[in-house]
């Protein structure tokens, strides 16, 4: 029985909620293994919307939701989502979640200093979700963090706090702040601790039995391959390795646990934040692509830019996460246009380039060459089927399989959970 690696492929926001939602009906555990609620993961089902940061989109269903070492956690933020999502009717309890006693505390001064830093970046911003997600990625490579396990020993953690505290007081400092308030941070971390330790599991344990047991298991990643802290648009990237890889390291399973590796790609392209975006479109396209497809950022609101499909980059992205197929989404947002752009190499300079350079300032020099096709009239959105598909819609789907050398394995036709083509069960393998 094979397992599913969900991840996204370009710069998030693929509809990788929607996608997992879905699949999750045949899964028996949906695992989160990177990230923190930075996150915004959407799913319609009906009438009904869910915006989820931290809890894995299996929770919807009442599917088993993980949360894996490799995530930070922000545990007033769970508590929040927790209430939300019962508020909605979503049934969270240490039955249908568990979170990983080893993962790392995102505090009230890591969302300080994220902010702090952003604030006095000027242009040179990165364009976080101001979540404390850096700061609290460095703590814990720093081997300073307060993770899960400890709220169980709050009055061990002295020491500790002594250590984590000093380095963010000079840090603090050098911002003109005042230093941490201890007696507040120790009173807060006392009145969220029995919340977060309920779902608290050893869940490398819960995981590897469900593997032997045959069950299947849905990783879920969030942000994209082309944030990945590695192999992204460097610095413009989040803190974390966003690529199928960390599926196994984030969780507590072995490298093989992966299975097929589904990678989520819009059928245009989208950035929220700065940083290199080659395709970007300033002009009443991009405005188009904007308006149709929604793009406004589920975390932040901030608008997300917009600009036509990157076949390069969705071929270099699949390349490094190696995977096996792609779901193509937002198809039905490509409705209408006359004719339609891909991206199929760049020029820097006078060098031709078939790959994404990796400094920054190259990145953002290239100048995309692109192969333009006819676009098409019909409506495609809500389509369950290749036999609801224009012909030319059909065309434009398989030029994007020769390009990023990956097959169509799903293709999304509207927010909602069932407007979803199956071409082949990525849980068959
Ligand atoms: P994620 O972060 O990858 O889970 O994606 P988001 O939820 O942040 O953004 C994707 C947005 O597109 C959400 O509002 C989804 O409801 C929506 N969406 C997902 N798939 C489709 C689709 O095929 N067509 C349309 N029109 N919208 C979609
Ligand atoms: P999902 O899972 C899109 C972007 C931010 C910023 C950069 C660093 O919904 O696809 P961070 O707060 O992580 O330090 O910000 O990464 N970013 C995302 N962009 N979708 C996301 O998640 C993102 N999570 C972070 O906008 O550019
Ligand atoms: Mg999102």
């Amino acid at each position: 029985m094979a397992n599913v690696t969900v991840i996204g492929g370009q710069w998030g926001d693929e509809g990788k909620g929607k996608i997992v939602d879905w699949l999750a009906s045949r899964a028996d555990v949906v695992a989160r293994f990177q990230g923190g609620h930075n996150a915004g993961h959407t799913l319609v089902v009906d009438d009904r919307t869910y915006k989820l940061s931290l809890l894995p989109s299996g929770i919807v269903r009442g599917t088993l939701s993980v949360i894996g070492n490799g995530v930070v956690l922000d545990p007033w933020a769970l508590k929040k989502e927790v209430e939300t999502l019962t508020e909605q009717g979503v049934a969270v309890s240490p039955e249908t979640l568990q979170i990983a006693e080893t993962c790392p505390l995102i505090l009230p001064f890591h969302r300080d200093l994220d902010a702090l830093r952003e604030d006095a970046s000027g242009q040179g911003k990165i364009g976080t979700t101001r979540r404390g997600i850096g700061p609290a990625y460095e703590d814990k490579v720093g081997r300073r963090a307060i993770r899960v396990c400890d709220l169980a020993h709050l009055g061990d953690l002295g020491p500790q706090l002594d250590r984590l505290c000093a380095h963010h007081d000079a840090l603090r400092a050098g911002f003109g702040e005042q230093p941490i308030d201890r007696d507040r941070l120790e009173r807060e971390l006392g009145e969220i601790a029995d919340f977060v330790l309920q779902f608290a599991r050893p869940v490398w344990l819960t995981l590897n039995e469900a593997r032997q047991r045959g069950r299947r298991i849905l990783f879920e990643g969030a942000q994209g391959v082309l944030l990945d802290v590695d192999h992204g648009t460097y610095p413009f990237v989040t803190s974390s390795n966003t690529v199928a890889g960390t599926a196994a390291a984030g969780t507590g399973l072995g490298p093989s646990a992966a299975g097929f590796v589904l990678g989520i790609v819009k059928a245009y392209t989208t950035r929220v934040g700065s940083g290199p975006f080659p395709t970007e479109l300033a002009d009443e396209t991009g405005q188009m692509l904007g308006e149709r497809g929604h793009e406004f950022g589920t975390v932040t609101g901030r608008k997300r830019r917009c600009g036509w499909f990157d076949s390069v980059l969705v071929r270099q992205s699949c390349a490094i996460s190696g995977v096996t197929g792609i779901a193509l989404t937002k198809l039905d947002v490509l409705d209408g246009f006359d004719e339609l752009r891909i991206c199929t190499g760049y020029w820097l300079g006078e060098q031709r380039l078939d790959h994404f350079p990796a400094h920054a300032a190259d990145q953002a020099r290239v100048e995309p060459i692109y192969e333009v096709m006819a676009g098409w009239r019909e409506s495609t959105a809500g389509a369950r089927s290749w036999a609801d598909l224009p012909a030319q819609a059909i065309k434009y789907i398989r030029r994007v399989e020769e390009l990023i050398q990956c097959p169509v394995t799903l293709v999304s036709t509207s927010p909602q959970r069932e407007d979803t083509i199956l071409v082949r069960d990525p849980f068959a393998g």
